[in-house]
């Protein structure tokens, strides 16, 4: 059987704090603490504060935030760490998202020091890794994602009790509609698998969960959840609207 899966909403560059509000207004009717999977959602860091006072009591509602910093403190103009998000009650952090990667430019050695400092921070960092279409039409899949995983390992391997989570969300299917199928999903969670069974055995390479993104709604939810080696699902577009993050969210295990 499977374990309890993750539910997470990447709410991007929307929702303000009124919204988050909102949001979790409409949430608490439908939520029975305890029967439901655990949940985290990655707001923006001006709605943190709002989204904590707002989300349901419940310690499966997790909140994270959508990027850190690798250094503590200092001259960084416009950036915030991993020790400021930690002390404004974040507990997880994205790293390496495809728009970070794709439009910001970050290389993978910036998300290893990312993922360095989360876990210094006492963040769980949730590391996303995934091909474009150009690499996936090139063979390149396994090629691309394990060398995106590769850049984080030694960081990982480093720290015995580091606890962490896994993205694959392909550029394809991120906020284009275009799911991965359930067998595409389980194909490249196997490959990420195999790789964290390697180098940090077995144990710990069953204990990280592995999220599938791109394009999750509640009509394909179920089916990916379902897949082998899919642990959770991280949804962007669809974890706006409440009433669709929680038809995921039931998906993943009945509310009630
Ligand atoms: P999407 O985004 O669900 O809108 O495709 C997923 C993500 O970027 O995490």
């Amino acid at each position: 059987m499977k374990p309890r899966p993750v539910i997470a909403g990447n709410w991007k560059m929307n929702m303000d704090p009124l919204e988050a509000r909102e949001f979790f207004r409409a949430f608490h009717p439908e939520f029975s603490p305890g029967r439901h999977p655990t949940l985290l959602i990655f707001p923006p860091f001006v709605t943190l504060a709002a989204a904590l006072n707002a989300r349901p009591e419940d310690p499966r509602v997790e909140l994270g935030v959508q990027n850190i910093f690798w250094e503590e403190s200092g001259a960084f103009t416009g950036e915030v760490s991993a020790v400021l998000a930690r002390a404004a009650g974040a507990t997880h952090t994205l790293i390496g998202h495809s728009e970070r990667r794709h439009v910001f430019g970050e290389q993978d050695e910036d998300v290893a020091r990312k993922v360095g400092a989360a876990l210094k921070a006492g963040l769980v960092p949730v590391v996303c890794v995934g091909e474009t279409l150009e690499e996936r039409r090139g063979g390149r899949l396994q090629e691309v994602i394990l060398r995106q995983l590769d850049a984080v390992l030694p960081v990982l391997s480093n720290d015995a009790d580091a606890t962490f989570i896994l993205a694959y969300e392909p550029v394809w299917a991120i906020g284009t509609g275009e799911t991965a199928t359930p067998d595409d999903a389980s194909q490249a969670h196997g490959m990420l698998r195999r790789r964290l069974q390697e180098r940090l055995g077995d144990v710990r390479a069953a204990d990280t969960p592995i999220l599938y993104g791109g394009s999750v709604k509640p009509d394909n939810a179920a089916e990916l959840l379902r897949a082998p080696e899919v642990d959770g699902v991280l949804v962007g577009g669809a974890s706006l609207d409440p009433a669709s993050f929680l038809a995921i969210a039931r998906a993943g295990m009945p509310l009630t």
